[in-house]
């Protein structure tokens, strides 16, 4: 049995991570602004009363992280795995620029989760190990139209994770990044596009819970060839990248 804490899990593919953990029996305490107000967690709450905590958590105030950092400590005596998996979507075109919403995927895609590490190693370095697990998005390879508030702050969620990398890894803190592609939830149905190798929640959700079984992959990507042709827009020349992603405007 093990004691995860999931960060974003009111909805999507949190809220299915927070199903598949439980039907292994792991502990969990399930975090987002509205989790104490989630009908599905409430209703899980119930049926798992031994195994399941919500805590409501901002992750855009560093004081709030800092509390329930202590608070969620206190729950099961420590956590084995934290999933910090929030993160919010605006798209925009040029002439809907509006820095709010810049600024609010920043501070949730991307400093939530320096947040939240920050207050969790000093608990993890006590214990003597940890693991800690963010969702970035196969977003963060390469700056796409209209989407760019929402990937670069994914960019700077992936950069910093390897840049923590070796340091964590030598006090016995393991940490992954899932980069992975399209997912049918409330995030993506803002797109008015058809999204190619379009995944649903649960599965991409067993796929994450999988790759916790492999603390030392530190990247885990899905599916197969999206990740690929996007690694590889990321190879080519700007001339050529660019254009092409002109070309889907
Ligand atoms: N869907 C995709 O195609 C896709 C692709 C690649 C990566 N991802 C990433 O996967 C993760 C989950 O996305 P999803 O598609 O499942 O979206 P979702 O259904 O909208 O879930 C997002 C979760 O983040 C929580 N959240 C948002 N703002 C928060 C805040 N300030 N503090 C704490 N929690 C907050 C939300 O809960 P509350 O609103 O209750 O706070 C919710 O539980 C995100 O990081 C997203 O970037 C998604």
């Amino acid at each position: 049995m093990r004691r995860l804490w999931i960060v974003g899990a009111s909805s999507g593919i949190g809220l299915e991570l927070v199903k598949v953990a439980l039907a292994y029996g792991d502990s969990v305490v399930a975090s987002a602004r509205e989790a104490t107000r989630c009908e599905v967690l409430k209703g899980l709450s119930i049926a798992y009363p031994h195994h399941l905590r919500l805590i409501d958590i901002d992750v855009r105030y560093d004081e709030e992280v800092k509390l329930c950092v202590e608070k969620v400590w206190g729950l099961f005596e420590g956590i084995d795995i934290c999933l910090y998996n929030a993160g919010v979507y605006e798209k925009m075109s040029i002439e809907q620029w509006d820095m709010a919403h810049f600024e609010q995927m920043n501070q949730i895609n991307y400093m939530g989760a320096v947040r939240l590490l920050l207050q969790l190693t000093p608990r993890f370095l006590e214990q003597k190990r940890g693991h800690f697990v963010v969702n970035g998005s196969i977003a963060s390879y390469f700056g796409l139209p209209y989407a760019g508030g929402y990937s670069a702050p994914k960019s700077a969620l992936l950069n910093f994770c390897e840049s923590m990398h070796p340091e964590l890894r030598e006090a016995n803190i393991y940490l992954q990044i899932v980069n992975h592609g399209f997912v049918q939830t409330r995030l993506t149905a803002k797109n008015d596009f058809v999204m190619p190798q379009l995944l649903q929640p649960h599965q991409t959700a067993q796929k994450i819970y999988d790759a916790l079984a492999k603390p030392t992959k530190f990247e885990v990507r899905f599916p197969f060839l999206l990740t690929r042709l996007l690694s590889l827009l990321r190879m080519l020349p700007y001339s050529l990248s660019l254009r092409l992603s002109r070309s889907a405007l």
